[in-house]
């Protein structure tokens, strides 16, 4: 399956101007293909009770999954306050139990350049339970 890097950054982009983010006033982004072709699009949450917060990569993971597509082919991640805003730990795990039997592709922007990588370089060992 072949997707347009830069398509999926400019849903990221897009995502990011709906994030609620009133308490840390850093906005996330987040774009997810999956096998079956179609994007999903998400933003960070905050709440009041900061640790009910969401990143904007696993709101996107959760939209896809919980429509049943359970396989990530590539993540683009964008924050208007950041250059190439990498995942945080935990999103990197989620984007882990999604991976299919190719690596998952990141893909994060520098100044209008778009780099590319696979969650294996930022999560060489992820956690699988292979039931
Ligand atoms: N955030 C994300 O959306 N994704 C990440 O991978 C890291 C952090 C959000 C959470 C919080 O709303 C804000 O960025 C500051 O931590």
């Amino acid at each position: 399956m072949s997707y347009d890097y830069q398509l999926l950054m400019d849903k990221a982009k897009e995502a990011a101007k709906k994030s609620y983010s009133p308490f840390s006033e850093f906005a996330v982004g987040a774009s997810v293909v999956t096998a079956s072709g179609k994007i999903y699009s998400g933003c960070n949450i905050e709440n009041s009770s900061f640790g009910m917060t969401i990143c904007a990569e696993r709101c996107a993971i959760f939209k896809a999954v919980s429509e049943g597509d359970k396989e990530i082919l590539a993540v683009a991640i964008y924050s208007p306050n950041e250059d190439d805003c990498y995942p945080c730990g935990a999103c990197r795990q989620v984007m882990y139990e999604f991976q299919g039997q190719d690596e998952i592709e990141i893909i994060t922007e520098d100044k209008g350049k778009l780099n590319i990588k696979k969650l294996s370089d930022f999560l060489p060992y992820g956690f699988k339970i292979h039931g």
